[in-house]
C-alpha cells in the first residue's frame, strides 16, 4: 500500500512542465499513490503516455485525441492508431482524454468534435475499455450525446465535472462517473461542492488534472498527483466523512472503472 493510498484518475505527466524534474516527481509519486493515469490528447502525446506506464509500474495511460487537438488529425487512419496504441499495451486503462469543447473559438466546428466523439466513444466500447469526457462549454451536446447516442454498454467518467447538478444526476443515472479535481476546492466553486456532496457513493473519483488545476492551498504552483491528498480531504469536509474513507471509496470506484488497472496489478 502507498502512503495515501489514493489514485489520481486524470493526469498529464508528459506535459513539458515536468521536463525539468520528471523522473524526481515520479519517484516521489512512487511511495504516495496507489495509481496514477495519465491521459493522451494526440497521437504523439498518448504514444508517451504509455511509454511512462510502460517505465513505471503505477503508472497507466490512457489513450485518444483530446477536443482542442482535433486539428492534429491527419486522415482517418487517426482511430487504427489509437487502436493499436490501446490493443498492444495492457497498462491502456481508457480511451481519453477526448470530449467536447465550445470554449475555444479556434477549435473544430461543433460538428466534427461530435464526430470524433462518436468515433472514439465507439472504439472505446469495442474494446471494452471507457471512455474519459473533457466537457468544456458544451454540457448540451453531452447530455444529448450520453442520453441518445452513447454506444451500449459504453461505460465513462465526466472529468474535472462542470455541468449542472441536474446534468449530473442524469450521469449518475446511467451508471456514469464524476471525476471531481482541484476545483472542487476553490472558494467559489460552490456547485462543484453541492454535485460533489450529492454524488452516489460508487461514482466519485478524484483527479489533478495536473499541471493545471492546483488545489488549495497550493493554488498557483505547479500541480501534481501527489496533490490529490488535498482534494481527497477537501471532499471529505464536503461529504462530511473522513479522508480515509474518500481514500479508500474513490480507489474503489476507480479500479471499477479500470479494470484493467485490477488485471494488470494481479500479474
Ligand atoms: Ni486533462
Amino acid at each position: 500500500m502507498s502512503r495515501l493510498g489514493i489514485i489520481d484518475t486524470h493526469a498529464h505527466l508528459d506535459d513539458g512542465r515536468f521536463d525539468a524534474d520528471r523522473a524526481e516527481v515520479i519517484g516521489r509519486l512512487s511511495r504516495d499513490m496507489e495509481a496514477v493515469i495519465t491521459q493522451g490528447t494526440t497521437y504523439g502525446t498518448s504514444v508517451a503516455s504509455v511509454r511512462l506506464a510502460e517505465q513505471y509500474d503505477f503508472i497507466y495511460a490512457a489513450v485518444g485525441w483530446h477536443p482542442e487537438d482535433l486539428a492534429g488529425i491527419r486522415d482517418e487512419r487517426y482511430l487504427a492508431d489509437i487502436e493499436r496504441l490501446a490493443r498492444e499495451h495492457e497498462k491502456v486503462v481508457a480511451i481519453g482524454e477526448i470530449g467536447l469543447d465550445y470554449y475555444w473559438k479556434e477549435n473544430l466546428p461543433r460538428d466534427v468534435q461530435l464526430l470524433r466523439l462518436h468515433q472514439q466513444c465507439e472504439l472505446a466500447a469495442s474494446l471494452d475499455l471507457p471512455a474519459v469526457i473533457h466537457d468544456r462549454e458544451a454540457h448540451g451536446d453531452c447530455l444529448e450525446f450520453v442520453q441518445k447516442e452513447m454506444p451500449k454498454g459504453l461505460r465513462m467518467v465526466f472529468h474535472c465535472f462542470s455541468g449542472s447538478l441536474e446534468m449530473a444526476r442524469e450521469l449518475w443515472k446511467r451508471g456514469i462517473y464524476t471525476g471531481f479535481g482541484g476545483s472542487s476546492t476553490y472558494k467559489r466553486n460552490k456547485k462543484v461542492r453541492e454535485i460533489l456532496a450529492a454524488c452516489p457513493e460508487d461514482l466519485y473519483l478524484l483527479e489533478t488534472d495536473c499541471p493545471y488545476l492546483t488545489p488549495e492551498p497550493y493554488r498557483g504552483r505547479r500541480n501534481d498527483p501527489s496533490y490529490t491528498e488535498f482534494i481527497a480531504k477537501n471532499a471529505a469536509l464536503v461529504r462530511g466523512t473522513t479522508w480515509e474513507h474518500i481514500a479508500e471509496q474513490s480507489t474503489k470506484n476507480a479500479l471499477t472503472l479500470f479494470t484493467r488497472i485490477r488485471q494488470s496489478q494481479k500479474k
